[in-house]
């Protein structure tokens, strides 16, 4: 199956190469900028008519969550409209999408983990983008799954994994804030799920009940205090110094973009529908952290 990914440096773009490489079956195209830029449709329709994919994963967006909040304009541009852009091209290929959104398109006063039918209410510019992003690619395109995810991480890419592991060997505590609950997420995880979904969605025969939105990010919950103490815990066999986690309130943390108190996902559909269930976050860490450091150390 020949797949065609936008967003070629990103987390989640690396981790399918990565995961293509170790499973049969899959050609994987990559292309961002300048190639494939999601605010310049042309490149959108010459990217299409050069690659004739089977399917697309769009791993491309804005995600500069408290940015978004000064510069709304380019996170509707990238990840409403490029985002319906890349699907409308795929529509005229009889191509299906598997979109990739967000978590934080739900306000987070919600007691338990969400479920995809729940009220929507983004708290942020960028949360909102993504929503929006979510209802074009629907219209665009009937063979869509949106695949809502969290928390991501991985040793590459800009995360909080790899903001912790910076900020233990430089400070003497870390203050992390310990009243937010989701799910953190190893991106090489998400691609295995990913490649997976493309599997079924790509057949010659996909069943018509497949098209849809999902949750799809790792087992159990914490808070990012819980997940930072847990890198801290699994990185100091690796030489990470072992600081202390000071929980902190959002309050004590001022940024510009509000986050959801509760962003939990229950991912409860994807199982059922695709028997794709993402490994504990925990696992994910122990995974993560040994790569870094060894990358980082050499
Ligand atoms: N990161 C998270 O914690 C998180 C959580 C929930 C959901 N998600 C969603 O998961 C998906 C993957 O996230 P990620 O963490 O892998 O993202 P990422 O590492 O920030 O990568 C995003 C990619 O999008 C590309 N991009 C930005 N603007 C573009 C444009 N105009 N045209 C083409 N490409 C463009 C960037 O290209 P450049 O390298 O050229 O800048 C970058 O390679 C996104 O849909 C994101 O919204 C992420």
């Amino acid at each position: 199956m020949k797949i065609l990914v936008a967003g070629a440096q990103g987390q989640l773009a690396r981790a399918l190469v990565d995961a293509a490489r170790v499973r049969r079956g899959f050609d994987v195209v990559v292309m961002g900028r300048p190639q494939l830029d999601l605010r310049d449709t042309a490149t959108v329709a010459q990217a299409f008519a050069a690659v004739e994919p089977d399917l697309l994963i769009n791993a491309a967006a804005y995600t500069a969550v408290d940015k978004a909040e000064s510069d709304p304009a380019a996170a509707l541009a990238i990840n409403r409209d490029g985002a319906a852009a890349l699907a409308a091209v795929a529509d005229g290929y009889a191509c299906p999408v598997i979109h990739l959104s967000t978590d934080y398109v739900f306000d987070g006063t919600k007691a338990e983990p969400y479920v995809e039918s729940d009220r929507v209410g983004p708290a942020s510019v960028y949360g909102r983008s993504k929503l929006e992003g979510e209802i074009a690619v629907m219209a665009a395109n009937a063979r869509h799954v949106i695949l809502r995810t969290a928390w991501l991480y991985a040793p590459y890419g800009l995360n909080f994994l790899r903001t912790v592991v910076r900020l233990a060997r430089e400070r003497p505590q870390l203050r992390i804030v310990a009243d937010q609950w989701g799910n953190p997420t190893y991106v090489p995880h998400l691609a295995h799920a990913v490649l997976s979904i493309a599997a079924q969605i790509g057949a010659a025969a996909p069943g018509a009940g497949m098209w849809g939105t999902y949750h799809g990010a790792a087992g159990g919950e914490t808070t990012w205090a819980g997940f930072a103490a847990e890198i801290i815990r699994v990185g100091a066999p690796h030489g990470l110094p072992t600081v202390p986690v000071v929980p902190i309130a959002t309050d004590e943390y001022p940024v510009a973009a509000r986050r959801p108190a509760n962003s939990r996902l229950d991912c409860t559909k994807l199982a059922r529908t695709f028997g794709v269930r993402l490994p504990p976050w925990q696992q994910g860490v122990e995974e993560c952290l040994p790569r870094l450091i060894r990358e980082t150390r050499v």
